[in-house]
């Protein structure tokens, strides 16, 4: 038998635990299954400078060393027990925090954990190709500790559904691990997560949108009245943050090599910046309304009764929520949604807890526009007169009020013919595409070197030189 505890850091104590140890040892090889399908391409015998979380103290989970990604130390880790914390919401608000799954919400909070944990193997798959055409060892470095790091989030939900829904979470792990990005018989859960992630810029704008929403959800789910959930989802934002600096980085890296370029070739048509061997700043605007757009969808209806029963319920709390002054119980208040009404975008007030989802929209909506607004500096500063803008909430969605509604980026209702005119002003046509992969057509695989479509970061990581040999291929 294998030892658990000695490959699987955690501090669960698993090896007092028997009946989760009997669940991974099913689940565990067949993990690694899934990872050799649809982890990273090629990278078995790769030796990858990795960060390991092995305890959840400052020291602990950030350990720095060669890893071959197949033998990644996978660990179950919870932020320390916290004896008096209490459910801070709904109706159950000033309770003890539940060690175990209330009866009531069951079934309920195996759906929540299910859905988080199903985005985690799904961006690995979407990623899978990338390390192919990545722009140098640092960056594929970066993607590497990204997809070990969803993976630990995937065991993160493993986890709860092994120790805390019996047999139905061993069916639902098992699941987690059969369903596919993208496949049209058996796909992941949620839209933005069944799009493929076909070139750099895609992986960097979804790090920065679409790992940004599961910060925006695991934040919620931190503040759970559900003890071992909201623990899990606080240490797994530690490693989230990483995540996002990988893709706003990277953006604003490519923003800044494009800007370069222009300025010392002196063009500005989109045409000659390509000419040039860079992207062009429309072709980012569109990537960036694309990634948005579809993240937006993420978050669920504006008004929503399952987001007002998740909230009373205690299981799944708003943003910061013991951070914000009010009630916490939101019977009386009200949180105006948008909607379309003939040819108008008008707002109304409803009731505050059927509006949960669009309020955490709102809240990350605010986010994304602090970063895009970093990025437009790099544009300022390199005195380029072009704005990066956030499209309105409206565009292009597929979910909630703005559903089968044609709104421009601009925030203008179109009918469809008008839109459809413009849909390719405004996000990736297949050209669009095309030239971004052209430009991406092998690796560059050269310590210190760089595409030439991306500027180098400012540092390396831990501290390491940028021609650190990040990646070593054997
Ligand atoms: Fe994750
Ligand atoms: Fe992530």
């Amino acid at each position: 038998m294998i030892n658990y505890t000695e490959k699987i850091p955690n501090n669960v104590d698993l090896g007092r635990d028997r009946v989760l140890q009997r669940a991974l040892e099913h689940w565990q090889p067949a993990f690694l299954g899934w990872w050799f399908d649809m982890g990273p391409t090629e990278s078995r015998n790769y030796d990858v400078y990795l960060r390991t979380a092995i305890s959840v103290e400052p020291d602990g989970w950030a350990q720095f060393d060669y890893v071959k990604m197949p033998e990644y130390r996978w660990g179950i880790f919870l932020q320390p027990r916290d004896e008096k914390r209490q459910v801070n919401f709904g109706t159950h608000k000033g309770q003890p925090a539940w060690q175990d799954v209330p009866g009531e919400y069951r079934s309920t909070l195996r759906r929540i954990i299910v859905t988080q944990g199903d985005t985690e193997p799904a961006s690995v798959e979407q990623q899978k190709m990338l390390g192919l055409s990545c722009p140098s060892l640092y960056d594929l470095r970066n993607i590497f500790q990204v997809n070990v790091e969803e993976g630990r989030h995937l065991w993160a939900m493993v986890y709860l559904l092994h120790r805390y829904f019996g047999r139905d979470g061993r069916e639902e792990a098992e699941a987690l691990l059969a369903r596919r990005s993208g496949d049209t018989d058996n796909p992941r859960i949620l839209g933005a997560f069944n799009e493929p992630t076909p070139d750099w810029l895609a992986f960097y704008m979804f790090t920065f949108f679409t790992d940004r929403d599961g910060k925006f959800q695991l934040c919620a789910l931190a503040e759970s009245g559900f003890d071992p959930l909201s623990r899990t989802c606080r240490f797994m934002l530690t490693e989230e943050a990483h995540h996002m600096f990988v893709g706003e980085t990277g953006v604003s890296r490519i923003i800044q090599r494009t800007c370069e370029v222009m300025k010392e070739n002196k063009v500005e048509d989109p045409s000659d910046v390509r000419a040039l061997g860079v992207i062009d700043l429309q072709t980012i605007q569109k990537y960036l309304n694309f990634h948005c757009s579809v993240t937006l969808d993420l978050y669920g209806s504006d008004v929503s009764s399952n987001a007002a029963n998740y909230f009373t319920s205690g299981l799944k709390g708003r943003f910061r929520e013991t951070k914000l002054e009010d009630d916490h119980v939101l019977i009386d208040s009200h949180y105006a949604v948008s909607e379309v009404v003939g040819e108008k975008i008008v707002t109304k007030d409803v009731p505050a807890l059927t509006a949960l989802n669009e309020r955490l929209r709102d809240d990350y909506i605010d986010e994304i526009a602090d970063g895009v607004s970093r990025w437009q500096r790099v544009i300022d500063q390199a005195g380029i007169s072009f704005r990066l803008t956030l499209p309105h909430k409206g565009f292009h969605r597929a979910i909630g009020n703005f559903a089968g509604h044609f709104i421009s980026p601009e925030g203008e209702v179109l009918t469809e013919e008008a839109w459809k005119k413009h849909e390719f002003d405004w996000l990736p046509s297949p050209k669009d595409y095309e030239y971004v992969q052209s430009l991406m057509s092998g690796r560059v695989a050269e310590p210190g070197k760089f595409a030439n479509w991306i500027a180098p970061p400012l540092r390396g990581i831990n501290n390491n030189p940028l021609d650190f040999e990040y990646v070593r291929f054997n």
